[in-house]
């Protein structure tokens, strides 16, 4: 790691400028011989960065990795929501990046290995730790490598798999990442009793479990209802061969949702016409793809096998989503610039189109939603 950018004048430099115009400030001359403009403009966008990702990382002489690395990293938030009730004696993360994850996730070890293929990533993250006073043993080597030559035990393995190319393929395969979980995944559980997985919310869940050996648990994070991870728990001491699934909605007030992986397979959903509640599920839910079970563990009634809006004339108070209280309104009654959120789902007008054909505009506290029952076309106003 280059340690000039370190020196008082260049921090100072960097920090008066956190504000200022990056693009413009990239035309100027260094004033410094020995850092580029470019280094400190990194080290600005990492502190920007850092501001709502990780805050954690806002003192002195922490230094910032490239754009690429910063994306990569999770945030402190599910970071910290991960740690939860993790602890043990040997924690390993095999593919530590710029170190958030391991940060959080090893808290409770005693002795922490971090590997990573990238050296002047693993230099940097050394340096922060070092800052952070936080010891760890520093393994700068391909992880498959490290696998074949390992001989220990770990209590907990993390790994957070990077996408092989930058390519987004509609269809999200385990052999698209780096490492391939597939080709290690026998090797891994005969050194750990339990292996974290992160990975991309693209990535469907059944798939998942048909692939993966000893799938005892799946998280669904979403933070503010944008979901942001999927959690894969492989447990040597598995029990049974079902699999946990639980939504989560981070910084919401959503109860989490926890159902058994094979309870959706035999789950009936029941249908109605609207009633006085109406009932959007949230991000992490809808991922779960547990549509007949949210309708018979909450006694939700769907409006439509395809819309996955639910309805009671009783109010469900720990639905995992969006509760509104609505009438349902004849389209006469929607008047010209009127402001409202306008949700269109299972119905043939987009939101742009309703919006041109109704004169009505986006914003204000009022809902209307588009959507159809088993019967017909419907247009609900909240409350
Ligand atoms: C998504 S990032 C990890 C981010 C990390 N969890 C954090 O919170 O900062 C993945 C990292 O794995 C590393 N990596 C990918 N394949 C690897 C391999 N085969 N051996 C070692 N490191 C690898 C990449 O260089 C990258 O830095």
């Amino acid at each position: 790691m280059k340690t000039e950018i370190l020196n008082k004048e260049v921090q100072n430099y960097i920090n008066a400028n956190l504000e200022t115009d990056l693009h413009s400030l990239l035309l100027k001359k260094s004033p410094f011989s020995d850092v580029s403009m470019q280094e400190m403009v990194q080290q600005i966008k990492g502190k920007k960065v850092a501001q709502r990702k990780f805050p954690f990382l806002l003192k002195e002489d922490i230094v910032f990795p490239p754009n690429l690395n910063l994306e990569q990293a999770s945030s402190q938030s599910t970071a910290e929501f991960k740690a939860d009730n993790l602890n043990g004696k040997k924690f390993l993360d095999l593919t530590c990046g710029f170190g958030i994850d391991a940060y959080f996730l090893s808290q409770n070890f005693e002795e922490i290995t971090l590997v990573e293929k990238n050296p002047e990533l693993l230099d940097l993250v050394k340096h922060n730790w070092k800052i952070l006073n936080k010891k760890a043993t520093f393994v700068n080597e391909n992880l498959e490598h490290f696998l074949a030559k390992n001989s220990e035990s770990f209590d907990v393995i993390y790994l957070d798999p990077a996408r092989r190319d930058s390519e987004k393929n509609k269809k999200f395969l385990l052999e698209d990442l780096s490492p391939n979980l597939l080709e290690i995944q026998d090797q891994l559980l005969e050194i750990s009793s339990q292996i974290i997985i992160k990975l991309s919310p693209l990535i469907d869940i059944s798939y998942l479990i048909s692939v993966l050996k000893n799938v005892a648990k799946i998280q669904i994070i979403a933070v503010r209802n944008e979901v942001k991870e999927l959690i894969v728990f492989l447990e040597k001491a598995r029990k049974g061969d079902d699999v946990e699934i639980s939504c989560i909605n981070l910084e919401s007030d959503d109860a989490e949702f926890a159902f058994q992986f094979k309870e959706e397979k035999t789950a009936v959903s029941a249908f109605s016409e609207p009633q006085q509640f109406l009932y959007i599920p949230n991000n992490a839910v809808l991922k779960s793809g547990a549509f007949n079970l949210v309708s018979q563990f909450f006694n939700g009634k769907k409006l439509h096998p395809n819309t996955h809006f639910y309805t009671s004339d009783k109010r469900i108070e720990r639905f995992p989503g969006r509760i509104l209280e609505i009438n349902m309104i004849d389209s006469k009654h929607i008047r010209k610039g009127e402001k409202y959120n306008i949700i269109s789902k299972n119905y043939p007008l987009s939101p742009d189109e309703i919006k041109k054909k109704y004169k009505i505009l986006d914003g204000g506290n009022c809902y209307l939603i588009f959507t159809q029952t088993q019967n017909r076309k419907i247009i609900l106003k909240s409350q």
